[in-house]
C-alpha cells in the first residue's frame, strides 16, 4: 500500500501511521533534532502545535498565512547563532477557517532558507489537485517537503500516509517510536486504503459533484446571509460569543444538521463558530434549507 501511495502521490516514498493525529506528533518529534528551530502557523491543528512544544526544536508560532513572517522568524533564529536545521509546518487547507496556505511562496522560502516543509493535508487530500492529490501535489518528491495525508477524511478509511524522501521513511522507520512499538495496521486498512486511490483517479465525478456543491454552498450563505465563504467544503460562521455559538450549533442539530459549534481552545478567543463541513452526503436542497435554518436560529439566538 505505501508503495502504491508513493507512486500515486508522485513522491519517493510513503510510510503509513495509524492515525493523521499519530503520524503529525511521531514525524515531528523524531526528525527535529535539538538545536533545529520549527515555525509554525498559527491555525494549525492542536496536534502540529504539541508536536512543537514535545520535540526539543525551538519553537516559533507566526501569524496565520505570513510568510514574510516565517523568513524573519528564520533569518532572526540565524542571526542569533542558530546552526541546526528549520522546519516549516503548515496546512494546505486550514481545518477551522477553509483557507488555502500559500504553499507557492512558502515552498520558494523553504528552498531560499534551505529549510524543511511539512505540510498537512489532512482537509485537502481527496479534495483538490489532479486525482485528488492535493494542494500540495506540485511540492512532492522534493527533498525537503513531507507531506500528511489523512486517510480518514475524504477517503473514508483510517490512518496517514506520510510521503517524505526515502532517506527521511528509512530514518522514520528506525527511530521513530510510535511507528516501532505500535502494532501494524491491519491488511483490511491496506486494501480499503488502495481501493480509495483506485476510486479517487478513477472516479474524478465524485470531487467535480463536491466542487459544485461547494460553489453553490458559498454562493448561498453570502447571497443570503452576507457571509464571506472560505471558497472550500469547510465554511466557518464566525459567532463570536461561545454559548451563542454553541446554542445555534445545537437548535441547528435539533432541526437535523450535522454540523459543529466550534470553541478555544479550538479556535481563538472571541471567534467561536459554527462548522460547515460539505460531504457529497446532502444535497443543494439540503444546503438551501440549512442556510434557511441558519438564518432563523441566528435571528432568535440574536445577542
Ligand atoms: C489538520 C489536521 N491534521 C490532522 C488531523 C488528524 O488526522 P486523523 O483524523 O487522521 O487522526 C486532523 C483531524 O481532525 C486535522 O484536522
Amino acid at each position: 500500500m505505501e508503495t502504491v501511495a508513493a507512486r500515486f502521490f508522485r513522491a519517493e516514498s510513503a510510510l503509513f501511521f495509524s492515525s493523521g493525529y499519530l503520524a503529525n506528533f511521531a514525524v515531528l518529534t523524531t526528525l527535529l533534532q535539538k538545536g533545529d528551530l520549527i515555525v509554525i502557523d498559527r491555525s494549525v491543528h492542536v496536534i502540529t502545535r504539541e508536536a512543537a512544544r514535545a520535540c526539543r526544536a525551538k519553537v516559533t508560532e507566526v501569524p496565520h498565512n505570513d510568510v514574510q513572517a516565517i523568513d524573519g522568524a528564520i533569518a532572526a533564529w540565524r542571526t542569533a547563532g542558530g546552526k541546526g536545521h528549520a522546519w516549516i509546518a503548515v496546512e494546505s487547507l486550514y481545518s477551522m477557517d477553509g483557507d488555502h496556505a500559500p504553499l507557492a511562496e512558502i515552498a520558494a522560502l523553504a528552498d531560499r532558507r534551505d529549510a524543511f516543509l511539512f505540510i498537512d493535508e489532512a482537509h485537502a487530500t481527496g479534495v483538490f489537485g489532479p486525482d485528488g492529490r492535493g494542494l500540495a501535489h506540485h511540492l512532492e518528491g522534493r527533498e525537503n517537503v513531507l507531506v500528511l495525508h489523512s486517510c480518514g477524511k475524504a477517503l473514508g478509511c483510517f490512518g496517514a500516509l506520510v510521503t517524505a524522501p526515502s532517506v527521511l521513511r528509512e530514518f522514520l522507520v528506525n527511530h521513530c517510536l510510535p511507528f516501532m512499538y505500535a502494532t501494524a495496521p491491519s491488511p483490511l486498512i491496506a486494501v480499503a486504503v488502495t481501493e480509495a486511490l483506485a476510486i479517487l483517479r478513477d472516479e474524478p465525478e465524485r470531487r467535480a459533484h463536491l466542487a459544485e456543491l461547494v460553489s453553490f454552498a458559498n454562493k448561498t450563505i453570502l447571497d443570503r446571509c452576507g457571509i464571506e465563504p472560505s471558497g472550500s467544503h469547510i465554511v466557518p460562521v464566525i459567532i463570536g460569543d461561545n454559548s451563542r455559538a454553541m446554542a445555534i450549533a445545537a437548535a441547528l442539530q435539533a432541526r437535523g444538521f450535522d454540523l459543529r459549534g466550534i470553541r478555544p481552545p479550538t479556535v481563538p478567543v472571541g471567534t467561536s463558530r459554527l462548522r460547515i463541513s460539505l460531504t457529497l452526503n446532502v444535497k443543494k436542497t439540503d444546503v438551501s434549507n440549512m442556510v434557511e435554518a441558519l438564518i432563523e436560529e441566528l435571528e432568535s439566538n440574536a445577542v
